[in-house]
């Protein structure tokens, strides 16, 4: 069975009340909707509300719930290093210690303010799964990598560099998200048949190392408007969703997008 997989990556916003309305909002729409087990939700709120979207989305019979929602809850980034001496960071184990499955890591954002590289976003994949946690790895080009006919070239070099540093087996038991970096947060997504290129390269260097079976996920800009179109490409298998995953509205409607496309 093919996994597909529905992600909302919240970044720095919501503030206390907004996010518990939301994911009370998202865990009530998902309850409603006949999903199936082929299609994973994940939901990656801010650190400090992870804790309150696992209790009400996976269930905590201490506090109220006895039936399971199917939302997984995510975080957005972990640090390479099981503990330690790392001010103001948060181990992959601290994460999956109150029930988070999945973890972002090598967000462009990451890349981009923290300085994070592929050797160190290796570094992440390998402490995520050796917590448990399933880690969603992003790559991606500039725009100006794109103007100047380097998108497949450095697509190859953030693969190579995250397999030398994980290893190939570890790339089978991510999943990779292809978020172009001038795609996100623009109102411009990647046209289906620009996404779908990328994604088929990438798709031939993961099964050249063994992990043709890694969902690929598209990100950038993906609304309920677009997700039928792109879902419609063979090789994405869900999507990475920053502002449209902040409305319940249409981030379920980008699920119910998801069901028609690959409900089997
Ligand atoms: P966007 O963000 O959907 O707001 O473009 C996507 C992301 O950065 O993961």
């Amino acid at each position: 069975m093919k996994q597909r997989i529905i992600a909302g990556n919240w970044k720095m916003n919501t503030r206390r009340s907004e996010a518990m309305l939301l994911i009370e909002s998202i865990r009530h729409g998902v309850d409603a909707r006949q999903i199936p087990s082929s299609i994973d939700v994940v939901i990656c709120p801010p650190f400090l509300w992870l804790e309150n979207a696992i209790e009400a989305c996976m269930g905590n019979p201490a506090l109220h719930r006895s039936s399971r929602s199917t939302v997984r809850c995510g975080a957005q980034d972990c640090h390479h290093e099981a503990s330690g001496a790392y001010t103001g960071d948060v181990s992959a184990q601290m994460l999956a210690d109150i029930g988070c499955t999945d973890v972002i890591v090598g967000h462009s954002e990451r890349r981009l303010y923290h300085g994070e590289t592929n050797a160190l976003i290796a570094r992440k994949i390998l402490a995520a799964h050796a917590a448990g946690l399933r880690p969603i790895v992003c790559v991606g080009e500039s725009a100006h990598e794109r103007e100047h006919g380097a998108t497949r070239a450095v697509i190859t070099q953030q693969l190579d560099e995250l397999v030398t540093g994980a290893g190939s087996a570890a790339l089978n038991s991510c999943i990779v998200a292809y978020e172009p970096l001038w795609a996100i947060g623009t109102g411009v997504a990647a046209s289906p048949e620009q996404a779908q290129d990328v994604h088929a390269l990438i798709r031939e260097q993961l099964t050249a190392v063994g992990a043709a079976s890694t969902p690929l996920l598209y990100g950038g800009s993906v609304t309920a408007q677009n997700a039928p179109s792109l879902f419609a490409c063979p090789d994405i298998d869900g999507a990475l969703i920053g502002g449209a995953s902040l409305s319940a509205d249409s981030f379920l409607t980008i699920i119910d997008a998801a069901v028609s496309a690959w409900a089997e």
